[in-house]
């Protein structure tokens, strides 16, 4: 296994570009399947979950051909409608496939999602968008199977306890494209990731009205045909940098990012005193002389400050001067970071589902483990501005969600490197290591 050396304290400068959207790229890679057509998706980004995706397509038997960097051909001519165990449970976004083979193929069976980390992550939703669409559906064996010969435009309702589901919202409105008949989707999830796959689907031929809202009406048609899509910059990535600007005190201009897709999140920047400009396509960002402030903030569906950011951010309130406070509505035990950044010297109490944050105090590098993705960018984080070296253990997780992290990071000026683990120093490893 590989781990991260981070030797804080730099202050970054220079310019980064925003790879393509992990969270619109994989749903994407399961629209293509709408059409027995050839597809071609630019902009993609280059991560271990959309090499899972890919996988998954090839085992579907789907021909998929990288023809660069960034640019996928997935030819899905002639594909069977079940998965294989093997390759789902390595990734929750494969409940992506639901939507499409059951449109397409009038048949899915996709293993149930495992648990997961970032806690209770049901799909109940998503299965009963299937059925309101005349689906039957039924879990044998630890397998949804989805059997649809008569599948039928219908209204569903896709709001749940902790807000509209972004991945469900993906499946009914990909499902309900090629369902007879008018569906409207009441409560839909509108993350520009949804946004991205609604354009993705016009340019097949679908048929959608209300895109970017939470009404999305959709006149099913009888077949869609194949198109060249270029996938949205990642909003959470680009995020990322502005925190990582901010922590080290540092200037930097993020290229291709999204100033309209983070404005919950630009807002508490502002509030914390960190100058950001929209600058054409690029964002430019500066932080305000290591005198942050301290800043309130609550997760929430979009548009409200994404969950996928609260744990970078948390990171970046232990930098500021007083208390901050982070709640968590979308996934209420998603804070496996903390107990890592308290081994940084970080003053961190959890009170229900808010994570209160005394900052000021200085972070000092640690031997750290990651949880999950948004976990192990928080900690590099943390580390960038730590006193001392931190290794990060556990960066899988990481490769899943960022491209190419410490190489942006190398080019921003950071300290940071990956290594085998056998490097670490001796005194880190656990004793059974
Ligand atoms: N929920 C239900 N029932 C359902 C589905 C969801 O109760 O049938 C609940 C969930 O338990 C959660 C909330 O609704 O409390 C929102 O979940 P959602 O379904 O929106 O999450 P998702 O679609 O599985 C996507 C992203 C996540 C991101 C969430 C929330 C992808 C591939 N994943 O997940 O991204 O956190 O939306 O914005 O798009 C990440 O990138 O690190 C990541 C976890």
């Amino acid at each position: 296994m590989e781990v991260f050396r981070i030797r804080g304290g730099e202050t970054l400068e220079g310019s980064v570009k925003a790879s393509g959207s992990k969270n619109a790229a994989l749903p994407l890679f399961a629209a293509a399947l709408l059409s027995p057509e050839e597809s071609v998706l630019e902009n993609v980004p280059n991560l271990s979950d959309i090499r899972f995706m890919a996988e998954i397509l090839t085992e579907l038997g789907a021909e998929i051909e990288r023809l660069d960097q960034t640019t996928w051909k997935i030819n899905p001519r002639s594909i069977v409608h079940y998965a294989p165990y093997e390759l789902v449970r390595k990734m929750r976004a494969s409940v992506c496939l639901l939507g499409p083979l059951t449109a397409r193929l009038k048949r899915a069976e996709i293993p149930m999602p495992g648990g997961c980390v970032i806690g209770n992550r049901p799909i109940d939703l998503h299965l009963r968008a299937m059925e309101r669409l005349g689906a039957n559906v039924e879990l044998k064996a630890g397998v949804i199977q989805v059997e649809a010969s008569g599948l039928k435009g219908n209204s569903i309702f896709m709001g749940g306890r902790h807000g509209s589901t972004v991945t469900g919202t993906a499946n009914a409105i990909m499902a309900a494209t090629l369902a007879p008949g008018r569906t409207t989707i009441d409560s839909a999830a509108c993350e520009p990731e949804i946004t991205d796959l609604c354009r993705m689907l016009t340019s097949m031929g679908a048929k959608i009205e209300g895109i970017g809202s939470h009404m999305i009406e959709i006149e099913g048609v009888e077949s869609l045909g194949g198109c060249r899509h270029s996938v949205i910059p990642d909003r959470i990535e680009a995020a990322t940098y502005v925190l990582a600007a901010a922590i080290t005190n540092g200037k930097i201009l993020i290229r291709q990012a999204r100033a309209d897709h983070l404005g919950a999140f630009l807002n508490v920047m502002s509030d914390s005193g960190i100058n950001v400009e929209n600058v054409g396509n690029d964002l430019s960002v500066e932080a305000c002389n290591g005198d942050l402030k301290s800043f309130e903030a609550i997760t929430l569906p979009y548009p409200g400050f994404p969950t996928d950011l609260q744990a970078q951010t948390c990171a970046l309130a232990c930098r500021t001067n007083g208390l901050s406070i982070l709640t968590e509505r979308v996934y209420p035990s998603r804070f496996m970071h903390i107990p890592e950044l308290l081994r940084m010297g970080a003053e961190i109490s959890l009170e229900g589902t808010s994570a209160i944050i005394r900052g000021g105090k200085p972070l000092t590098g640690a031997p750290v483990m990651a949880s999950d993705l948004r976990a192990s960018a928080a900690l590099i984080l943390a580390g960038l501005a730590a006193e001392g070296e931190t290794w990060v253990q556990r960066i899988y997780h990481l490769d899943r969600g960022y491209d190419s992290f410490e190489r942006k990071l190398q080019a921003l000026g950071a300290q940071v490197e990956r290594l085998p683990e056998s490097e670490m120093p001796k005194a880190f490893h656990s004793p059974s290591a």
